[in-house]
């Protein structure tokens, strides 16, 4: 059983524990979100001893070579001893500029760096309540068009982050950001191809930035939106987006409702079926699927089976630990 040392403190690490669960398991605070390698909250450096490859999946290369990984994906082989990031590696202090409501559960939070951030429209950041409980949230902003980082965020119920920003944050407030990661943005080496985005909720948010971004980058294929909510107030953006599209021919903009008041207008199902309904053969396309993890997982399959390839498919799958606890505890249950 290999051992853990933090803090001076060692700990040894079951078979398939990973870093996370055995500090957790010992009362020892980790700051981490998704538990599943997506949001990077939970980065940690190897001070003495090899981390697994898997631990360093979708780090910059720079962070992998000083031997940092994510504590929620390392199952170590061997002894090591581990440390926290040092403070401020990493991390952006951010001044809130604006908390707009663009539905009744969703805010679009504007936030200005005091430091340029490099980001890519689409990509995520994490924001921080407190040194411990940070959260991810993509950004809806455009470098080149927009002058602050825009994220849209939904109020979850009981949620601690969400409701905190929803009630307690206030514009002046000073926050600590991360630095942006993930794949899922626009990259110009291929204007003809065809772009299908599908996204519920707040998923909206990276599918808006990439849109933007693709329009002003010149993008010449078709770029077909398919945004879903329950209901017709639940959608939000909808007069931008409408607008967007009659001010760019190959932009098609589709608000589909999934519950049963559907006006004319609006397409009627689950957003992933209604997608690809519309558009059956995906050979050669682009696809980026963002919001419920549910709906994510499910288009990712459906957009496969439609001829897109994997290298071409982006999801982001709005994932919570939390979340991931109750969908482990079904499974076992099952
Ligand atoms: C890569 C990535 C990008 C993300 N981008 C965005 C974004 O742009 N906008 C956005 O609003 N969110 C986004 N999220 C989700 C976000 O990180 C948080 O998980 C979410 O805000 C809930 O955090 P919380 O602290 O409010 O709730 P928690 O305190 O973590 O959870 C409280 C309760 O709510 C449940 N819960 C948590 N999340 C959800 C959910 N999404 N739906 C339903 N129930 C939930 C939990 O199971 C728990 O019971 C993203 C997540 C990831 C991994
Ligand atoms: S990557 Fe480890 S908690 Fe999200």
């Amino acid at each position: 059983m290999p051992s853990i040392t933090y803090g001076g403190q060692s700990y040894l690490c079951r078979a398939q524990e990973s870093v996370l669960d055995c500090m957790t398991a010992h009362g020892v605070t980790i700051p981490s979100s998704c538990h599943s390698g997506l949001c990077q909250t939970c980065l940690m450096q190897a001070v003495r001893g090899n981390i697994p490859a898997a631990a360093q999946a979708g780090l910059k290369n720079t962070l992998a070579a000083q031997k940092y990984f994510l504590a929620c994906s390392c199952y170590p082989e061997e002894d090591i001893e581990v440390a926290l990031p040092s403070a401020g590696t990493g991390k952006f202090s951010a001044t809130v500029t604006a908390i707009q409501p663009l539905n009744d559960d969703i805010v679009c939070l504007q936030l200005q760096t005091d430091a340029k951030l490099e980001y890519k429209a689409g990509q995520f950041i994490n924001l921080y309540k407190d040194a411990f409980t940070a959260r991810s949230y993509s950004l809806a902003s455009v470098p080149d068009i927009d002058e602050h980082l825009q994220l849209h965020i939904r109020k979850v119920p009981n949620g601690l982050v969400s409701q905190w920003i929803h009630q307690a944050l206030n514009v002046g407030d000073s926050i600590d950001i991360s630095e942006a990661t993930g794949d899922c943005f626009y990259t110009e080496d291929k204007p003809d191809q065809s772009l299908l985005l599908i996204g519920t909720g707040s998923g909206l948010a990276p599918l808006y930035g990439i849109i933007r971004d693709a329009l002003a980058q010149g993008h010449q294929g078709t770029i077909r939106l398919y945004h879903g909510s329950e209901t017709v107030e639940s959608l939000y953006l909808a007069d931008e987006l409408r607008s967007l599209s009659q001010r760019h021919r190959n932009f098609v903009y589709t608000p589909c409702i999934s519950g049963s008041m559907v006006p004319p207008g609006y397409a009627s199902g689950m957003v992933a079926d209604v997608a690809l309904r519309e558009n059956p053969d995906l050979s050669g396309w682009r696809v980026f699927l963002c919001g419920h993890p549910a709906m994510v997982d499910n288009a990712k399959k459906q957009a496969f089976f439609a001829g897109a390839s994997m290298r071409d498919i982006y999801a982001d799958p709005f994932k919570s630990a939390l979340q991931n606890n109750a969908a482990e505890q079904a499974q076992t249950a099952a």
